[in-house]
């Protein structure tokens, strides 16, 4: 049986551990999800990432945080209208991606992309070049240098050119971009029109442009759509904003109230403390 001052001291020494815990990650970067749709998505991620577990899923207003991998590089993007078996098998609406919930292929279009490449300089944007399924803005944050958020402000499924939409039931669920509909080199920016001078804007990536002014709209799209930030966290909005209030634990924000939202323990804290808790246990025991 211990001393109950010795208990205290130790109970002392475990608190300030856990305390500290989350500054133990402080070199890692963090990436948190959050969802304001009104639908439910399953966020995609390239394949083997090796650090988002293969699947989550996120309802309205909920989000999670994963930590990343050093020099990760992928995308991401939302699937909508995912129906999955108990055997992780089945389809989606847009953003499919292989035949289960876990990624085997890349995003099917149209998908709306956000794209990473991580290192001593992390590099990210937001991409329309494959269409667009729903809206997605990047924000860095807690990183040095320029840092500025890339994506959408609004949703294109609501003024998507007729001739671009993919509908469902009547519902524009997606816009699908030029080049995937006409297949003409003037859109897709190929031969006659595969360099930065002869590949223009058309009326259909000026409407993509107006929604998500910061993302390529067509291939050669203004690349200051590129943004830089070096060590940041990233935080991925689905149907919010550039300017996206952050999500906190007391989120009171539109459109998401208190009791909905809520920011996950990143993974690797958890990695952390479940055997400091287990070896913790039997010390306080002895
Ligand atoms: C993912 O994990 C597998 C097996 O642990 C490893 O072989 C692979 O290199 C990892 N991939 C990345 C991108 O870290
Ligand atoms: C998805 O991947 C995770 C991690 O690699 C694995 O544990 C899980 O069993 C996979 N799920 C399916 C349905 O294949
Ligand atoms: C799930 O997988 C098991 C074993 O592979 C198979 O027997 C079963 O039919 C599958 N269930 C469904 C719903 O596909
Ligand atoms: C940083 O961002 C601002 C505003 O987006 C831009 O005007 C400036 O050129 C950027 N600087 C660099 C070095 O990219
Ligand atoms: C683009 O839109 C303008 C104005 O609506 C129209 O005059 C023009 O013909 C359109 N061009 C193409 C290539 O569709
Ligand atoms: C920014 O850093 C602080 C302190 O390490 C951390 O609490 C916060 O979650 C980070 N923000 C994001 C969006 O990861
Ligand atoms: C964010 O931008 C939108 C327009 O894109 C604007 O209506 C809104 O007020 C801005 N929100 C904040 C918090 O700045
Ligand atoms: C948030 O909660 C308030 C009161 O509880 C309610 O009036 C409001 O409609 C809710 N907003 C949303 C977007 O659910």
């Amino acid at each position: 049986m211990a001393h109950p001052y010795t208990a205290f001291l130790k109970l002392t020494f475990i608190f300030i551990v856990i305390a500290s815990a989350p500054e133990l990650g402080g070199s890692k970067q963090t990436f948190t999800f959050v969802n304001y749709c009104k639908e439910t998505i399953w966020p995609g991620i390239t394949h083997n990432d090796n650090f988002t577990s293969g699947s989550f899923i996120l309802k309205p207003c909920q989000s999670q945080a994963f930590t990343a991998p050093s020099g990760w590089n992928g995308r991401i993007w939302a699937r909508t209208g995912c129906n999955f078996d108990k055997n992780g098998s089945g389809k989606c609406q847009t953003g499919g991606c292989g035949t289960g919930m876990n990624c085997s292929a890349p995003a099917s279009p149209p998908s709306t992309l956000a794209e990473f490449t991580l290192g001593e300089i992390d590099y990210y944007d937001v991409s329309l070049v494959d269409g667009f399924n729903l809206p997605i803005a990047v924000q860095a944050v807690n990183g040095t240098g320029n840092c500025s958020s890339a994506g959408c402000d609004g949703d294109l499924r609501q003024n998507c050119p007729s001739q671009l939409a993919m509908k469902d039931n009547g519902k524009v669920i997606a816009c699908r971009s030029a080049c995937d509909v006409f297949k003409t080199d003037e859109y897709c920016c190929t031969g006659q029109h595969g360099d930065p001078g002869t590949c223009l804007p058309s009326n259909y990536s000026k409407s993509f442009k107006s929604v998500c002014p910061v993302a390529y709209s067509y291939a050669y799209d203004d690349p200051t759509s590129v943004k830089t930030c070096s060590g940041a966290d990233f935080v991925v909005t689905f149907c919010g904003s550039r300017n996206q209030t952050l999500p906190t634990s007391h989120d009171n924000q539109r459109p998401c109230n208190a009791s909905k939202a809520y920011k996950a323990i990143p993974q690797s804290w958890w990695v952390l403390m479940l055997p400091l808790a287990f070896m913790f246990n039997s010390w306080i025991a002895s």
